[in-house]
């Protein structure tokens, strides 16, 4: 009788186990799935903005965007974003002032290097992102090519399953 009660234990533990296992699989399921639900509510959308923003006119707000700036940029790029220690200078980027693909992948998503990290905006309104964006590349000694607000769209459609911030190879590499 008594030789039994070890092998009882194993048996409940190793069932408990396979239970514990189960239900996390579960969880872990239904939550995958809901990111995936969330992430093509949010492609609709974006993708119907995209259809009425992609033939209009803009011009740059320079004055939203200096104030996008003060509010969200400022306390690490610096007044005249020559960057605050150790955070990085915009003026004179060429990273900013480069293929706009990648200051929207980074103002979107965030960046992660040994300056420190970067968190990702992509909350904004778009126009902002726009507007905060070509102020600062054509700001402080930059110059750079007008980003589109249909860009910005683009590049959030395009990155939509990016949670979280960029390592500067990855941004490198594409
Ligand atoms: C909490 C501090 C912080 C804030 C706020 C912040 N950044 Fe940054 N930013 C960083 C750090 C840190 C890096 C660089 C990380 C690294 O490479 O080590 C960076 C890098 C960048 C770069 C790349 C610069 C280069 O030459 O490689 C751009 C462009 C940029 N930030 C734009 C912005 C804009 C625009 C805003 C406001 C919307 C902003 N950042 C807000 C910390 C910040």
């Amino acid at each position: 009788m008594n030789n039994n009660k070890p092998n009882k234990t194993k048996f409940y533990v190793t069932w408990s186990l396979v239970a514990m296992f189960l239900v996390s699989l579960t969880i872990a399921l239904v939550m995958v799935s809901n990111y995936k639900k969330d992430d093509s509510k949010q492609r609709y959308k974006l993708t119907q903005i995209y259809k009425d923003v992609k033939d209009s006119d803009y011009q740059i707000d320079m004055k939203r965007g200096a104030a996008v700036y003060q509010n969200y940029c400022l306390q690490c790029h610096g007044q005249q974003a020559q960057g605050l220690r150790p955070y990085p200078a915009l003026a004179g980027s060429e990273t900013l002032q480069g293929p706009m693909l990648v200051p929207l992948k980074i103002v979107l998503h965030g960046i992660r290097g040994n300056r420190g990290i970067m968190p990702g905006y992509k909350n904004l309104n778009y126009l902002d992102i726009t507007h905060v964006l070509n102020y600062v590349r054509n700001n402080f000694g930059n110059h750079a090519e007008t980003i589109h607000p249909v860009e910005t769209i683009k590049a959030k459609i395009d990155t939509l399953s990016r949670k979280t911030p960029y390592t500067r190879d990855e941004l490198n590499s594409k």
